[in-house]
This record gives structure tokens, sequence and C-alpha cells, in this order.
């Protein structure tokens, strides 16, 4: 019998899935990736076996894509059209990498998943897939069937006893992990609308957040986060904290008309309170202990890297190169920062590193000044030479 691993997540694509698989006469495994999704592992078991899955594998990522995805993205500060920290993106060659090995483990020679013919999903899995083991063969049961809404899955779901939390009233296709979560479809397709409030993960809406300041200090150590106030945590616990805290505070949704990789424009909605707060501390603690030439060249490393992560391209030699770059720079990225949220804002309000290039008694408009004023004119005069 024909095997295939499938990449399942408990939602309603992946469960039909499931049964559209057997149906096609295939052995369905199902690899399901916990990198901190809405799912509780049990209840991710109960639901493939339900949808008629013969074997699942369940594995807890967590600690690998926080150590070696969402920290290198984190470095290079890659952030999407402004607005997007990348969370699912981050996550998908992460899981085609475990989906990759589970086949070889299971002998098996096809994998499928549940990404649709629209999406950046497709692109990034098949293409980490590709590069790993270019033998497998790849289905998109989404790409073929004839299921082409989401009513028309809730249908079928139905109809095959598919057991699925979707409603017809909460149409959303959500994609959660630590370091965020996507929300999109259902209303937020008309742009002339404010989000909805049941588009609310589990970030408070700003009218519905708590009413005083809260205030967070991040320890860095080469641009790795390793203590909150002052508290030594990994870095999985770091991010769970952070988004508890932001989350009340209404930190970190962002919505963005974004640009897809095959080349639509869709309109998607964010929350990820503890990646807005690493990054604004990150980027904060860079700005003083990193020169300006180092400062300005990372902004175009960060851009790319960015729009690397976005189109799946996660496994070629490019990142890895950028990798060594974004590394290097973080030698010095070594202090803490504070800051206070309030009502969706995080404001910085402490800085301390022994590698800060700040220098108070060259910066200072008051006494015990050290900067040698007689030099300016000189300097200008050199300066603008070339343009005079
Ligand atoms: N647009 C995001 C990306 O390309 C998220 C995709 C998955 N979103 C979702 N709502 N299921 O990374």
């Amino acid at each position: 019998m024909r095997k295939v691993v499938l990449a399942y997540s408990g939602g309603l694509d992946t469960s039909c899935c499931i049964s559209w698989l057997k149906n096609k006469g295939f052995k369905v495994i199902c690899f399901s990736a916990n990198l901190g999704s809405e799912f509780s592992p049990a209840d991710l078991r109960k639901r493939a076996v339900k949808s008629g899955a013969d074997k699942v594998y369940i594995k807890d990522l967590k600690k690998e894509f926080a150590y070696d995805y969402i920290l290198s993205a984190l470095c290079a500060n890659a952030v999407y059209e402004g607005k997007y920290v990348l969370s699912t993106a981050l996550g998908r060659p992460l899981i085609a990498k475990h989906l990759v090995e589970v086949a070889k483990k299971e002998k098996a020679g096809f994998v499928a998943h549940g990404c649709t013919a629209k999406g950046n999903d497709q692109v990034r899995l098949e293409l980490s897939i590709k590069i790993l083991s270019p033998g497998l063969k790849i289905i998109a049961p989404l790409r073929e069937w004839d299921l082409t809404s989401r009513e028309s899955e809730i249908e079928y779901a139905k109809n095959n006893k598919i057991p699925i939390k979707t409603n017809k009233n909460k149409i959303y296709s959500i994609d959660q992990n630590i370091w965020g979560v996507s929300v999109e479809g259902g209303s937020l397709e008309d742009l002339d609308k404010e989000p909805a409030l049941n588009s609310y993960v589990f970030v408070k809406p700003l009218g519905m957040s708590i009413n005083k300041e809260v205030y967070v200090d991040i320890e860095f150590i080469k641009g790795v986060p390793c203590k909150i106030n002052g508290r030594k945590m990994d870095l999985v616990s770091i991010i769970e904290k952070l988004n508890k805290l932001g989350a009340q505070c209404g930190v970190g949704r962002t919505d963005l008309i974004e640009d897809r990789v095959i080349g639509i424009k869709s309109r998607e909605v964010y929350e990820a309170p503890a990646a807005w707060i690493l990054h604004t501390a990150h980027r904060e603690l860079e700005s003083l202990t990193l020169d300006k030439e180092t400062l300005a060249l990372k902004e175009l490393i960060s851009l790319k890297y960015a729009q690397l992560v976005y189109q799946g391209l996660w496994f070629s030699g490019l990142r890895e190169s950028l990798d060594a770059f974004v590394n290097k720079t973080q030698d010095r990225v070594t202090g803490v920062i504070g800051f206070k949220m309030y009502k969706g804002n995080v404001i910085i309000v402490k800085r301390d590193s022994s590698y800060a290039l700040y220098n108070k008694k060259f910066a200072t408009y008051g006494d015990n000044d050290k900067f040698d004023r007689s030099l300016s004119r000189g300097f200008i005069k050199l300066f603008g030479m070339p343009y005079r």
C-alpha cells in the first residue's frame, strides 16, 4: 500500500486531507509539529485518528523553533513589509525538515500538505522538501480536489464525520505558533472594514486592554534574550511570558495588505506581542552598541532576509551567508533594555550596555563636555569640499 506522511495541523484543511487521501487508497501517517498551536497534543492525536489517520507522530519542536529559526530572524531584524514578523513563514521549513525525517523513517514515498494553491505555505513547504529530499513525491490535495471554499470543506467534514472546531460564522483561517498568530479570511477580506472583535485570538482589543503601564526589562547577551526583569529564562519561556504580558496591554496586532509570493495581494491580521517586543528591544540595543555603517548595512540585510524567509528559501546558501554576517554583528549586542507597555504601545524607557557607543561626555549639552568644538569647522569644510 502506498504510504503518505501528511503535515497535519488539526485544522479544517488538513482534517479533510486525511479522509481525501484515504479515499485515494493511501495509508495516511500524520505528522504534527507542536510549535505552540491552539491544539493540545492529546487533542490533536484524537482528532487525527477520528479523521481516519493510520498513525500519528507529534513532536514538540518549540525549542528548536525558538533557537534555530526565531532567534536568527530576531537577530536579523527580519520583518516582512514592515508589519509581519514571519511567524508562519519561519515555522514551515522546520515542519518540512521533520516531515522529511518521518517519511524517511516510515519509508514513505509521498508527503502531503494542506496548503491552498493561492498561498505562500505551499511554496515554503515544497521548496524546503525539494531541497532536503528531492526524491519525495508531494501531494497537495487542496490544489486537486473540488472543495473550493471553506464553506464546502465544512460541508465535506460534516458528511465524512471529521471533527472540526470551525463553524460557519467564525470562518477565519488561523495559523498559530509561539512567534505569532496569522488570521485571514472572513470579513477581513473587506478592506473597508475594521477587523471584527471575533478576529482577535489572544491579544486584547485596545478598548479592553488593561488600564495601567506595565514596565519590563529584557537582558540580551550577544543578541540572545536571556532574562526578563532580572530572571534567567530559556527563550521559549521568554517568548511565552512576553506574549502574555503584551497581549493584556493590546500589544502586537498588525493589519497588513501583503504581497504573496505568487503575486496576489491579500489582507492578513497578525498577533505577535512577544515578537514585536523583542524586535523593538533588540533593535534599540543595536542602535546603542553598533556603529552607524554596520547599522545601515544591517537594514539592507534585514530586508533581504525577510524576503528570503517569506519566499520559503530558508534552506538556501544565501540565508546561511546572511546568518554568518548577522551572527558576527551580534558580538556586542549585550545589555538591558527597559520599556513600558500601554494600550498597544511599547515605549523604551531604559538602555544599558557595557558596549554602549554612547558617551555622555561627548553628547552632553551641559558642563563637563569633552568634545573639542574647534574641530567642527574644519570637518565641515572637508566634508563639503566635493560638493562645493
Ligand atoms: N500570510 C501569512 C504568511 O504567508 C500566513 C499564512 C497562513 N495564514 C493563515 N491564516 N492560515 O506567512
